[in-house]
């Protein structure tokens, strides 16, 4: 008889509705995925790799030419310079990287601070090392840092604060002065921080993504992860990687290896190629997925749901209190089963949900399923 590390946790909602849209035959706005290809061309290197034989372990650490074309992503956008050789790790998705960054930082007894609602890996990463997670709520409707709630969390005991800026799955973003907070918060103590920067290219209304390869001070300490399957339309591929300090970065493989020990070696390879190649790709995705954002919302203005502000991220939450008095839960079940249509309930993310009246619904959808999700959405 097994005991659960995990006893409160059940199959993560992603896996559920998503099972549930294909046992009803609905449209799947709820897990985050696109429903269109990934580029031409991007498709054409893996052909090439698999085809010219890169099919066997790729280093542990990443495929070196990646590694490279990450570094000059990074000098790029934001101006950081990181040792390619030293401080970058590819990984097998963002999710391995989230899991590692945390294994790397939490004993035994030690704490970690999360925002709720919160993406679902970071907590039980912190469980099965023996730490203790302490959820702050983020402020209703914008989705806002309470930063007071979180001084008056941390004690000598707490080791690890994970943010995700542009937030799944609110859409909200940080600004600078969230960064500051932050900054003069961990400013002298014991603790890192993970920066969950998946949605780093999908941003917008032209603001600028505060990533924390900005910030030299609070770089230092962090954990900065991101996602190729956000980027190229490629979740299936599992491809994402982490940038840290390289003292960070050691205790992190020393972990990486014995949890997937490498990353897939024709995807590396390809993705390589394409940064090399098609550097534009990633510049264009914000304004690529702001087109979608705005037109799933025109289509829907005259339902009855609520729009909130969405500024990043290729999700949308709706506020369905005109509409239905029931739990997002049950309204989520029920309209996948009888309507067809897929959504998250936004409770899910909470350790204490607030009780508020929310879905969240994925754009990255074709024009024509978001017209014909709309159009479900309409008679409601
Ligand atoms: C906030 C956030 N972090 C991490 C991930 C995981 O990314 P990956 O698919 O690269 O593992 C996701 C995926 O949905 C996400 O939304």
């Amino acid at each position: 008889m097994l005991v659960s590390k995990l006893p409160d946790k059940g199959t993560t909602i992603f896996t559920v509705m998503s099972k549930m849209a294909a046992d009803y035959g609905a449209i799947n706005l709820s897990q985050g995925f696109p429903d269109f290809q990934a580029p031409e061309a991007l498709l054409e290197r893996v052909a090439f790799y698999t085809a010219a034989g890169y099919n066997q372990y790729a280093p542990m650490s990443g495929v070196p030419a990646l590694k490279q074309q990450i570094a000059m992503k990074v000098a790029d956008l934001y101006g950081r310079n990181v040792n390619p050789d030293t401080e970058i790790t590819v990984t097998p998705g963002a999710t391995e990287a989230l899991f590692c960054a945390v294994c790397a930082t939490i004993h035994p007894g030690d704490e970690a601070i999360i925002f709720d609602p919160a993406y679902d890996t970071y907590e039980p990463a912190v469980t099965l090392n023996g730490g203790i997670t302490h959820h702050i709520p983020m402020g209703y409707p914008d989705f806002q840092i309470d930063w007071q709630a979180v001084r008056c969390k941390i004690n000598d005991r707490t080791r690890l604060i994970i943010i995700n800026s542009p937030h799944n799955p609110t859409g909200s973003i940080w600004n600078e002065a969230d960064v500051l907070a932050l900054q003069e918060i961990v400013e002298g103590s014991r603790i890192s921080v993970v920066s969950d920067e998946v949605y780093e290219h999908i941003i917008f209304d032209g603001q600028t993504h505060q990533s924390l390869h900005r910030y030299a001070e609070l770089a230092k300490r962090s954990f900065i992860v991101s996602s190729f399957g956000k980027t190229y339309h490629t979740t299936g591929w599992r491809l994402g990687y982490c940038i840290a300090p390289q003292e960070y970065m050691l205790e992190f493989q020393r972990i990486h290896q014995f949890v997937n020990f490498s990353t897939n070696t024709p995807m590396q390879h390809a993705v390589a190629d394409f940064l090399e190649h098609c550097p534009e790709f990633h510049k264009e995705l914000s304004g690529f997925y702001e087109q979608k954002r705005n037109l799933f919302c025109r289509l829907i203005k005259k339902s009855g749901f609520r729009l909130l502000p969405a500024a990043g991220t290729y999700f949308q939450l709706l506020d369905y209190s005109e509409i239905s008095k029931a739990a997002d839960t049950e309204l989520a079940n029920r309209l996948t089963m009888e309507h067809k249509i897929a959504s998250i309930p936004v409770s899910v993310f909470y350790k204490d949900p607030p009780g508020q009246k929310i879905l969240r619904f994925c754009f990255a959808k074709s024009d024509a399923t978001l017209e014909e999700a709309a159009d479900i959405l309409n008679k409601l």
